[in-house]
């Protein structure tokens, strides 16, 4: 497992986590590229579909990064998606992914080193849990079909 390289999702609050983001560029901190940002107008619109999605398309490890309690420009969109994360990690425990591969983060837009540390954290905390089990099915899968495929065109049947 030692050249695994783990696929992190960040979901990200524009006012808050994304520009944490570029402030950490302008530092020149250093995170791991590992980590791919999409950024959300508020983590409210995070919804507990996009999470478990985000597993299913090839993720290994996910978080959502919204401004700090309190502070949110919608009032209460951290607090929605604090609730969703809390579910979507009770489900992702339920299947067998590990609800740990998910987590939230609250930070402040000046908090570019934060958000590396955070960047960091998530990666080296997945790298440690190893691929997620969604994606070692879908390759195994994927592998059964090849095989079926195979066959079928030794056979000459197209
Ligand atoms: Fe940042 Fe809502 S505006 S979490």
């Amino acid at each position: 497992m030692e050249d695994f390289e783990p696929i992190v999702i960040a979901f990200c609050c524009h006012y808050c986590a994304y520009t944490a983001a570029d402030l950490a560029g302008t530092m020149r901190l250093q995170y791991p590229s590992n980590v791919r940002i999409i950024r959300l107008p508020c983590t409210g619109k995070v919804d507990v579909r996009h999470l478990l999605e985000a597993f299913e398309k090839g993720a290994d490890g996910v978080y959502v990064a919204g401004c700090m309690e309190g502070d949110c420009h919608f009032l209460k969109g951290n607090f929605r998606a604090k609730k969703r994360v809390a579910w979507a990690k009770k489900i992702l425990e339920d299947v067998g992914i590990g609800g740990d591969r998910l987590e939230m983060y609250n930070m402040s837009a000046a908090m570019g080193p934060r958000f590396a540390e955070v960047a960091r954290e998530m990666t080296e905390k997945i790298r440690k849990l190893g691929p997620s089990p969604a994606k070692i099915a879908k390759s195994i899968e994927h592998r059964a079909e090849s095989k079926k495929e195979n066959e079928r065109h030794a056979q000459g049947v197209t």
